[in-house]
């Protein structure tokens, strides 16, 4: 059930922690599949990539290329045969020099279409790079639609399709953004997030993902959600994913670090809850932690 992101960087052999998330780290693509490696041994049962370019430019080219950062990590993990789902998250704001999820309108809006069309050429090239499921986490209206229509056409027909169909304008992706380097440079994401506030909204976009090829859903933030994770369990029959988030992972590691909470108990206790409410899969940052305990407590 449990799947960890995996922040990948260029380079080789290099390994920088992450200040706001104690313990998680950006690696270049050797030590990501070593990584994969142990978390495989651990029964971690999938990998989520986000990649870290080098460059970032208008369009979030890197975020299609295929020699890029994470196309180079899927290779290597996938050469490596491991029992692990490799997991692309299919996004263009870790590639785009403004840190928006799309291309811009001249009204430095975000371009729904001019985004489905690189959210299509992203997801091809990672299905290409060997993701067996791609996750797309623009928020843009159609997105599953396009990215099944140019999988289908690319021959990747069996390559799966993770919507983040619930997906917050949430505060909670604070210290991910520091990982990734993605905060937009002007604005919010407001314009494609969602309104936390709207519950109907968040079933809405589920149900629209499903009608367009979801295979999987996801809910993100996962605790500050746990209502809309119950009842996509309840309404639909497909896979529920759910995305403990960094910030949610970021509260528990800072109390935990300074002696206010039991941080093993508190992590559990937390995904704990997400999986009674409905999560079939869930993505934590806590991933090996909670592989480990569980093995301990067998
Ligand atoms: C990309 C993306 C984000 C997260 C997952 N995919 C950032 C965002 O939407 O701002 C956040 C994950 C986390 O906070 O751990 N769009």
């Amino acid at each position: 059930m449990l799947v960890a992101p995996l922040f990948v960087r260029p380079g080789s052999g290099v390994r920088e922690p992450v200040a706001s998330m104690p313990g998680v780290e950006r690696l270049s693509a050797d030590l990501a599949a070593e990584e994969a490696v142990r978390l495989a041994g651990l029964g971690v049962g999938g990998v989520i990539l986000f990649g870290l370019p080098e460059t970032k430019d208008a369009l979030g080219s890197g975020a299609s290329d295929d020699d890029g950062i994470v196309q180079d990590a899927f290779r290597r993990i996938r050469a490596l045969e491991l029992p692990l789902a490799t997991i692309a998250d299919t996004c263009l704001c870790e590639y785009t020099d403004h840190g928006h999820c799309g291309p811009l309108a001249h009204d430095g809006s975000v371009d729904n279409d001019a985004a489905l069309e690189r959210l299509a050429e992203v997801a091809v090239s990672q299905a290409r790079a060997g993701a067996d499921i791609v996750a797309p986490s623009a928020m843009m209206d159609g997105q599953v639609a396009a990215i099944r229509a140019a999988l289908d056409d690319e021959g990747f027909g069996q390559t799966a399709i993770l919507a983040y169909a619930s997906k917050h304008a949430s505060a909670f992706y604070g210290p991910f953004r520091e990982a990734a380097d993605s905060a937009p440079a002007f604005g919010d994401r407001r314009g494609y997030q969602m309104d936390p506030a709207n519950g109907r909204e968040a079933l809405r976009e589920m149900e629209l993902d499903v009608a367009e090829g979801a295979d999987m859903l996801l809910v993100k933030p996962a605790l500050p959600a746990l209502d809309l994770l119950a009842a996509a369990r309840a309404r639909f029959d497909v896979p529920i994913a759910a995305y403990q988030v960094s910030g949610e992972f970021a509260m528990i590691a800072a109390a935990a670090g300074r002696g206010w909470l039991d941080g093993r108990r508190a992590m559990t206790e937390a995904v704990t809850a997400i999986v009674r409410a409905g999560a079939g899969i869930v993505i934590t940052y806590a991933a090996a932690d909670l592989a480990t305990w569980l093995r301990e407590e067998q």
